[in-house]
């Protein structure tokens, strides 16, 4: 018997690696201006806007910016990231990425994304996985960002699944609060002791097996 019948998937440190590439952009934003900005801050960052970023990465520092600046920061910031992601392909998929969708989709698992990027839509097309979302929400179609639950219900109702039969993969904090604030199932990607709001917690997703959730015996 099917336990749930959706799978929602944040991107940046779950299918993809890009984590230390954001965590050297804001360091050098900080270094820039003369603050130290630790992984400990960085795990703060993980999960939410680009925009929302820049704030706690300020707040860090104690330092203010004019919204100009801010703003201008935040273009230089995506023009590096672009270019960065140019030479992105299949390679960079993290361990066990396309194994695990391929077996959700071969079972019949609506599969959803649910980024706080809005590079979602370019990244998914350069390592070639888009065929196997059924519905892609990113920051461009959301209002709030995540611990707010808002990108996680977009994806529920673009399945049309109600959060019961959704299950979250994340590596964020702010992501696993997000889905449980959305009364969702929350598999948190990374170590137990900084996930430990998630309902069970792999160390990838090479190392879940689909059937646990989604045909126990
Ligand atoms: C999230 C990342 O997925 O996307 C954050 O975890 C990042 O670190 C955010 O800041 C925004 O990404 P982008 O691609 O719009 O700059
Ligand atoms: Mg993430």
């Amino acid at each position: 018997m099917r336990r749930f019948n959706a799978a929602l998937f944040d991107m940046d440190g779950v299918l993809i690696d890009s984590t230390g590439y954001h965590y050297q952009a804001w360091k050098a934003v900080a270094d820039s201006m003369g603050f130290d900005f630790t992984e400990e801050d960085n795990e703060r960052l993980k999960g939410v806007s680009r925009q929302r970023s820049l704030e706690i990465v300020l707040e860090v520092g104690g330092r203010q910016l004019s919204k100009t600046a801010k703003q201008r920061l935040l273009e230089d910031m995506n023009q590096d990231y672009l270019r960065y992601i140019q030479s992105m392909d299949e390679a960079h998929l993290l361990p066990g990425v396309r194994a695990c969708l391929q077996a959700l989709r071969g079972r019949g698992v609506k599969v959803a994304l649910g980024s706080s990027s809005k590079n979602a839509g370019v990244i998914l097309d350069s390592l070639q996985i888009t065929a196997y979302f059924d519905a892609v929400i990113d920051a461009n179609k959301t209002r709030r960002t995540k611990p707010d639950p808002q990108v996680f219900l977009l994806g529920a109702a673009a399945l049309g699944m109600v959060p019961a039969e959704c299950v979250v993969f994340e590596d964020a904090q702010a992501g696993i609060q997000a889905a449980k604030a959305a009364g969702m199932f929350a598999v948190g990607i990374g170590k137990p002791e900084v996930l430990s709001q998630a309902d069970m917690v792999v160390a990838g997703l090479h190392q879940f097996d689909v059937d646990t959730l989604f045909f126990p015996l």
